[in-house]
């Protein structure tokens, strides 16, 4: 875990550490791989990668990218779309092959969903995996949409929402009856499975769950908590968030 004095600070950091495994990957023709997220937590970092890219050349031509998560069902060019999130905090201002990104899709039919979890899973594991993986946390102590219940080796999937989960989205959805009830999210497994894995946590609203994700006993009641057994994972937060 990782203390900063601030949100920006952490942001430059991880921004910084992202853009040197694109460089790093490019150097040696490769692609760099990453797993991105959405949420209010990583705006600052998506922020310093266009600074980035617009004054220091980063280039994202050979970057390929997985989002968690997206709301079920969910039309692409709705307000609370991650499809739409994306592309206004990220991919509309870099160099980034459409082709190279996937975001789970939220306007399937119900009985495409499972088809298209298991050809998400193997895209993923089709460029070798995800080099880098940015997380936030919810509340519930979800990474993704990984909620209470989620076990270690889950893979992406349909779930449900919990009920805070639900609560907190409202003010992006206007009213909590607009909140979808389900969601696709990678599994906790998929997350597992990167190489590397940044979780980022801001405020005093998420103080406890940091807490207990970090130093309470591993369990699928907080899917943030697995990370405890992954060998190569950073959790950055401001000082507001470690207050527990
Ligand atoms: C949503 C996203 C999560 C994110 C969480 C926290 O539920 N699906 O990936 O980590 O919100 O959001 P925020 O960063 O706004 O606190």
């Amino acid at each position: 875990t990782v203390v900063r004095d601030n949100s920006a600070a952490v942001s430059c950091e991880v921004a910084a550490e992202i853009a040197a495994l694109i460089r790093e990957k490019a150097a040696a023709g490769e692609k760099a791989v990453l797993g991105l997220a959405t949420g209010s937590t990583p705006k600052g970092v998506y922020r310093e990668l266009i600074r980035m890219h617009r004054e220091e050349g980063l280039s994202f031509k050979n970057v390929v990218t997985f989002n968690l998560d997206e709301y079920y069902p969910m039309p692409v060019d709705h307000l609370q779309s991650y499809v739409r999130y994306m592309n206004e905090q990220l991919f509309d201002h870099v160099d980034i092959d459409r082709e190279s990104v996937h975001v789970p899709d939220g306007t399937l039919e119900a009985r495409e969903v499972a088809g298209f979890c298991a050809a998400y899973e193997r895209k993923i594991a089709g460029y070798g995996g995800l080099d880098l993986q940015i997380l936030g946390i919810g509340r519930t102590g979800h990474i993704g949409f990984n909620e209470p219940g989620s076990g270690e080796e889950s893979l992406t999937r349909m779930i449900w929402l919990d009920e805070i989960t639900r609560q907190d989205a409202s003010g992006d959805f206007f009213r909590l009856e607009n909140v979808p009830h389900r969601a696709i999210t990678m599994g906790v497994g998929t997350i597992m499975n990167a190489k590397r894995v940044i979780m980022m946590a801001y405020g005093v609203a998420k103080a406890s769950v940091i807490k207990r994700a970090i130093e309470g006993k591993v369990t699928s009641e907080v899917a943030a908590s697995f990370l405890q057994g992954h060998e190569n994972a950073v959790v950055y937060v401001d000082r507001a968030a470690a207050g527990h």
